[in-house]
């Protein structure tokens, strides 16, 4: 297989690194602990700031499987990174093919339908037009260059280690189940496992919802992990009292909603999800302490 490269090498890069093994994979971060962090799993690194424009890129990128991971920066409108990234390889080293993970927020708030891959691209906030500008700037490149690129659209990622305990144990609210937007869920092993087989067998230019295709409100989740790791359930607010209360970060997760269909990436990756609903992901849960 071809060497590896994956950009921006947190949670999903370590479990795609791990999957990979014995494959040579060389992870891209940017501060020295997780430099160090990744060294001790005995993965290569590289330490760059992907918006640090003065350094040069240098990235051994030439003929490489490359999974790019890291996220947008957190202001504007645009993902600067990307665009550094793409403007640094249109020379003769290129990669043999690229995975980007993007996020459901690149369409919008679609008032709790049922969407595939073919809706609208109609983000409401800048997180979701910084991602969508990050898939535009992608396929652009992938029409310059002739390497092809697979999107990912991933909503809410869960695990036994990236539980919301903090803000249950802070007693922050939700709106009520009857007033609560839909939200989609894909398990971090799984979308590990989505983003090798999107590597493999993505189609060029190609974008799949990554999710396990069994959406509830958010009030639900938060209901549910509470439970599991038994704490008491979050104080239910309206609409009104939520907006007063939670971060405006937080209201624009509840100012969309929507429902994820994933037979796409069920159909043409071939994926067989190890966590198919949420139940299923909490359960392998018991056990530890999160
Ligand atoms: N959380 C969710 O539910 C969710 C949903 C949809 C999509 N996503 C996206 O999925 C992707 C993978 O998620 P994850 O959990 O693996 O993220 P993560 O653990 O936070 O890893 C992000 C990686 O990007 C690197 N990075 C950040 N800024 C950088 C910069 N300026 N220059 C170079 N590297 C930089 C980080 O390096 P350092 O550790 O050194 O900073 C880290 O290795 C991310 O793009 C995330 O935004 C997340």
């Amino acid at each position: 297989m071809n060497p590896v490269l994956i950009i921006g090498c947190g949670d999903i890069g370590v479990r795609v690194a791990s999957r990979l093994a014995p494959t040579a994979v060389t992870g891209v971060v940017k501060s020295a602990p997780s430099a160090e962090r990744l060294r001790a799993l005995g993965i290569e690194v590289v330490q760059r700031d992907l918006d640090a424009s003065s350094t040069a890129l240098e990235l051994p990128v030439q003929g490489r499987q490359v999974y790019y991971f890291a996220p947008p920066p957190p202001h504007g409108e645009l993902d600067t990174r990307v665009a550094r990234v793409c403007a640094a390889w249109l020379g003769d080293e290129l990669p043999a093919r690229v995975v980007y993970i993007s996020t459901s927020a690149v369409y919008g708030d679609c008032a709790g339908a049922w969407i595939d891959e073919t809706a609208p691209l109609r983000p409401g906030t800048a997180r979701g037009r910084r991602r969508l500008d990050a898939e535009s700037r992608w396929l652009r490149w992938s029409r310059q260059t002739g390497v092809a690129v697979v999107l990912l659209r991933v909503p809410g990622i869960y695990a036994c280690d990236r539980l919301p305990a903090k803000r249950l144990r802070a007693g922050l609210p939700v709106l009520a189940a009857t007033e609560s937007p839909f939200t989609n869920r894909i398990h971090a092993e799984d979308l590990a496992q989505a983003c090798i087989l999107a590597m493999q067998r993505g189609a060029a230019g190609v974008a799949y919802n990554v999710s396990d295709g069994q959406p509830t409100t958010m009030t639900d989740y938060f209901n549910r992990v509470a439970e599991r790791l038994h704490l008491p359930r979050p104080p239910v607010l309206d609409r009104e009292a939520a907006r007063e209360a939670l971060s405006a970060s937080m209201w624009s997760f509840l100012s969309e909603s929507k429902r994820l269909d994933n037979r796409r990436m069920l159909e043409q990756l071939g994926i067989h999800l190890q966590y198919p609903h949420l139940a299923a992901g909490l359960a392998a849960c018991e056990g530890d302490d999160p």
